[in-house]
């Protein structure tokens, strides 16, 4: 269980995050949603420590992860880990090298130090590049990837963390309709398989609804927004985007998952049905 606690982050005069409460427990994928602004990036990057809270507390499996130093701080940053929107990967290396890269919080000082990999952790990041179906480009360059391709190796190094949270932090925003589909189902059928809680922050409503089992909307730094797929109607939508970013919160065009580009009816469309978990399987919201 991961459980925030009247959490809080200013920015001088500015609140990022009002007094957020809420707790998510193992296993379960949440759709963080919002207008661009509205503290989705700032409560992700409390969670993983990249900044501290001002306010509050969070917990995981009953350690205060926010009040962690030294080491265990860094085994809590590696049992969350962390996937960006531009992918953060070095671009002139291979991509084996990349994905091993994510076991540097499990290694010595020497190991790292030496860029010595065990023939263990090399079986590692194929079986992890096999699974996001990219074994193909293991020994080129990052670089030269496309961008679908670049966050699923992201998502490969992050599965060498063996982490217990994946958290992502609009991982789509930069990728096509197809890859932004790939990319989704890649972090959805890791939530399923391997148990990870996935947390994602999401700039559409639809690739959240798509994808989510649980959807927290976001505005202005407090949640507004805590439910499933199904409870989020138009109403709700207005609360967390404003009356009049409705449109773009909807909107199909840019940075979502569709790829007809319409919610209502894909004669003959490519996109494969996507499995909704019912309401009732989450009783943390019910
Ligand atoms: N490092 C920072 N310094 C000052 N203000 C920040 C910083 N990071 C975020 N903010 C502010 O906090 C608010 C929330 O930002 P952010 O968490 O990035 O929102 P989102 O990810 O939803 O777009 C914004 O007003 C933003 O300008
Ligand atoms: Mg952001």
């Amino acid at each position: 269980m991961l459980e925030l606690k009247n959490v809080t982050r200013r920015f001088g005069p500015n609140t990022a995050v009002d007094n957020v409460d809420f707790a998510i427990p193992e296993g379960q994928m949440v759709g963080v949603i919002g207008a661009s602004g509205a503290g989705k990036s700032t409560l992700l990057r409390m969670i993983n420590r990249l900044i501290d809270t001002s306010e509050g507390e969070i917990n995981f499996g009953g350690v205060r992860t926010s009040a962690l130093k030294g080491q265990q701080l860094r085994n809590w940053q590696r049992d969350c880990a962390m996937i960006f929107q531009q992918f953060n990967l070095v671009p002139r290396i291979d991509v084996l090298t990349n994905v091993m890269l994510g076991r540097l919080n499990h290694r010595s000082t020497v190991a790292s130090l030496l860029n010595i990999f065990s023939d263990e952790e090399r079986a590692m990041a194929i079986a992890a590049l096999e699974r996001l179906g990219i074994e193909k480009v293991a020994l080129q360059r990052a670089g030269t990837l496309s961008g679908g391709q670049q966050q699923r190796v992201a998502i490969a190094r992050a599965l060498m963390q063996q982490p217990k949270v994946i958290l992502a932090d609009e991982p789509i925003a930069s990728l096509d309709p197809r890859n932004a589909q790939i990319v989704m189902q890649s972090l959805k059928d890791i939530n399923q398989s391997d148990g990870i809680t996935v947390i994602t922050n999401l700039h559409t409503l639809d690739t959240a609804r798509s994808f989510c089992e649980r959807i927290i909307g976001m505005q202005a730094g407090r949640v507004v927004f805590d439910g499933g797929p199904d409870d989020l109607t138009e109403d709700a939508a207005r609360k967390i985007y404003g009356a009049d970013n409705l449109e773009d919160a909807f909107s199909e065009a840019v940075t979502s998952t569709s790829l007809n580009g319409s919610r209502s009816k894909s004669s003959g469309s490519e996109r494969p049905p996507v499995a909704r978990p019912a309401a009732e399987q989450n009783p943390v919201y019910a």
